[in-house]
């Protein structure tokens, strides 16, 4: 393994090691079937099995309540940008939607809202670009709109809800790309969670909705028959052709999340790397932690040196170091290291060494 690199990419992210090797090994022959996952139909028994596995990973891993359905959905995150107002706004004769504008993607998941119908953005954190979680106590939310979105972590610039708004009647859904199955949640507060598996759960493209049952079914006339979550409620998500060797992969990173201890594990663990950066950011006055503390993402560490004409040497010398991909998004600049479940704590102390040290060349 010595030619693979420490990955702090965004997303796609880095997959478990230990996934990737068993792909490897079964990528030409699964099971002795002597076809590749790939290669076999999405409505053999052979692969049911593994969609199976998957749902009772996840039920077992997230303690989903029974209410809740698992669906597989094309497209990744942003498709369902477009399903979720597509699915919910026929619950309200409004057809009114409330959004927290907390980053980037909250804003492109509110305006794709905008097109199906009326959008109140009940907080907005812009004025400060988005370095927190806007104060949300005393709003009063209104219970005629068919739901309200959030961003539970904001990828670029590295901040998260740590405790979800009381929206009332109102179901809470949740954009988890950045941060599903990284930390305990309670699901019952939301009327459904989605996440691209990029991320936390495996290759691009596809998305994961967990969405309770009684939401599933008032989908707008118009919605497109592969955006109506009832023709995957209906179909265990293989009306047509899912893409299979994702949801393998998916497979394989949650039986690896199961083998670390679960989800409790992992939370353990991406605390305790989160605040090997975060300890060396506050203690050095090089480094400018990007987000408000009390917001502070536990996936994406963002900060800025002191002298931002230094980043562009740290990238390369970073690079040199085998730490890839640190390089932040545009919209905020400076460094950005996504750590996701995937990341040991040795990448991270990787960093955090390659960080003390550049400190010491260039402070
Ligand atoms: C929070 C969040 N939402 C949505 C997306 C977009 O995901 P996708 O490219 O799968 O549409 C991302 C991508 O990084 C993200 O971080």
């Amino acid at each position: 393994m010595s030619s693979r690199i420490y990955n702090f990419g965004a997303g796609p992210a880095m997959l478990p090691t230990e996934v990737m090797i068993k792909a490897q090994q079964e990528f030409l022959d699964y099971k002795g079937m002597g076809a590749s996952v790939m290669e076999i139909s999405h409505r053999s028994k052979d692969f049911d099995a593994i969609v199976d596995r998957c749902d009772e990973l996840i039920r077992e891993l997230s303690g989903l309540p029974d209410n809740y359905k698992i669906l597989y959905v094309h497209g990744g995150a942003r498709m369902q940008f477009s399903a979720m107002p597509m699915n919910l706004l026929g619950r309200s004769a409004k057809r009114k939607s409330l959004y927290f504008e907390t980053g980037n993607f909250a804003k492109l998941a509110r305006k794709e809202a905008e097109r199906y119908g009326e959008v109140e953005i009940v907080a907005n954190g812009e004025a400060t670009n988005f370095d927190r979680i806007p104060d949300v106590s005393g709003i009063e939310f209104d219970q005629q709109a068919a739901y309200a979105h959030l961003t539970s972590n904001n990828t670029i610039y590295g901040t998260r809800w740590n405790e979800y708004p009381d929206t009332g009647e109102v179901p809470l859904i949740a954009d988890m790309t950045s941060d599903i199955f990284s930390r305990e949640v309670d699901y019952s507060q939301f009327g459904a969670v989605y996440a691209g598996f990029q991320k936390n759960l495996g290759p691009s493209g596809v998305a994961l909705v967990l969405m309770r049952e009684d939401l599933i079914g008032n989908a707008m006339p118009e919605t497109p028959t592969l955006l109506d979550y009832k023709v995957y409620a209906d179909n265990h998500s293989m009306a047509n052709t899912i893409n299979t060797f994702a949801i393998y992969m998916l497979m394989l990173v949650l039986e690896w999340k199961k083998e670390q201890g679960g989800i409790v594990a992992l939370q353990k663990r991406n605390e305790e790397k989160a605040q090997i950066l975060y300890r060396l950011i506050d203690g050095s006055d090089f480094y400018l932690g990007a987000a408000q503390p009390e917001s502070r993402s536990v996936m994406n560490v963002t900060f800025n040196l002191a002298n931002t004409e230094l980043a562009g040497k740290f990238l390369e010398e970073a690079l040199q170091n085998d730490l890839y991909a640190l390089k932040g998004h545009r919209a905020v600049g400076g460094i950005r290291a996504s750590i996701y479940n995937a990341m040991p704590v040795a990448g991270v102390e990787a960093l955090a060494s390659f960080m003390q040290e550049f400190e010491r060349s260039n402070g």
